[in-house]
């Protein structure tokens, strides 16, 4: 039987962890990237996250070679193969994205369901660059995604019921929950967990407590996995930055005003673990 095929146009974190879920469920898929050394270091990752999960259990080891050789490296759009459906998880600007949506948009059969992995741009924006807006959907993934359960479905204004009902039973088929939420800044994911990052760089930046005693407690008074600037360090702090922005701009509401510290942060290259230090430090 011929196996069904997915991409994904990204080899960052988030791309690499799309597509290895993608091939846990039994896809084929086609890892998209103009940047050679991106996408090995991503296959690198994947190796070491689909043996881990076999070691503890999560993935059959007698799976793990299928799993790994069903991720193709590709490094451009147009080698795409017959896919269904394409998630794109490149950088977050809007300008990037809408010049791969129209890349897709004239390499892929017109019944190609085009998704985006963003964390905060406008579907209804990305699918109004496009000639098929009924088509595009929002498919924001968890980091890190071989291990979060969570899918936020967002609805462009044009997005159809059969998009959105593809995108559904897909990420039940991954083994996760998708949730179904409309197209506002932020969705509802970081409208509730950015300000929360905000305002703990705030209570930083006023001297309550110590960047460690805010984590702890966070983790020990509200059961958080991560404190909110160890998760800040985490996810970037220029992607925090990205956000609240979107926010602030999308609401023009000054609730989400970023932290001026959170700014300084940014500007001296400060933005967590990818760079080594944020809040705390890190070895490379
Ligand atoms: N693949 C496979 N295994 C992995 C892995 C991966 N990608 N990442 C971590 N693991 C494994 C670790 O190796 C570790 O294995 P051992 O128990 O054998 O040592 C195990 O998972 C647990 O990891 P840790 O010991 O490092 O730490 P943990 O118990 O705290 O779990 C965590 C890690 C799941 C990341 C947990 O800390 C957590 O849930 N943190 C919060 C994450 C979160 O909030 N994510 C959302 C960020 S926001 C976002 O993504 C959206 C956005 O738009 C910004």
């Amino acid at each position: 039987m011929d196996r069904k095929q997915l991409a994904v146009v990204g080899g960052g974190t988030m791309g690499a962890g799309i597509a290895q879920v993608f091939a846990q469920a039994g896809y084929l898929v086609d890892l998209i990237d103009v940047n050679s050394e991106i996408l090995k270091r991503s296959l690198t990752r994947m190796d070491k996250s689909v043996r881990k999960l076999a070691e503890k259990g999560a993935i059959d080891p007698s799976n793990v070679d299928t799993v790994l050789s069903s991720v193709r490296a590709v490094s451009d759009i147009r080698q795409i193969g017959a896919a269904s459906l394409v998630v794109e998880a490149v950088p977050e600007s809007f300008d990037l994205k809408k010049r791969v949506f129209q890349e897709l948009d004239a390499a892929l059969p017109p019944e190609t369901v085009l998704a985006s992995n963003t964390s905060s741009i406008s579907i209804t924006e990305i699918a109004a660059a496009t000639k098929r807006p009924d088509k595009v959907i929002g498919m924001h993934f968890m980091n890190p995604v071989p291990l979060m359960k969570l899918v936020e479905i967002i609805r462009g204004i044009a997005t159809s019921d059969a998009t959105y009902e593809r995108v559904e039973n897909l990420t039940e088929e991954l083994g996760k929950t998708p949730v179904e939420v409309q197209d506002y800044p932020g969705f509802v994911s970081n409208r509730v967990l950015m300000p929360m990052i905000n305002e703990a760089i705030y209570v930083l930046m006023e001297g309550v407590a110590s960047a460690k005693d805010i984590d702890t407690v966070m983790k020990l008074g509200m059961n958080h996995p991560m404190g909110p600037l160890t998760l800040a360090d985490f996810i970037g702090l220029d992607v925090c930055l990205d956000i609240m922005e979107v926010l602030y701009s999308g609401f023009s509401d000054p609730k989400y005003r970023p932290c001026p510290l959170l700014k300084k942060m940014v500007r001296a290259g400060y933005l967590g673990r990818k760079s080594g230090r944020g809040f705390f430090e890190y070895e490379s």
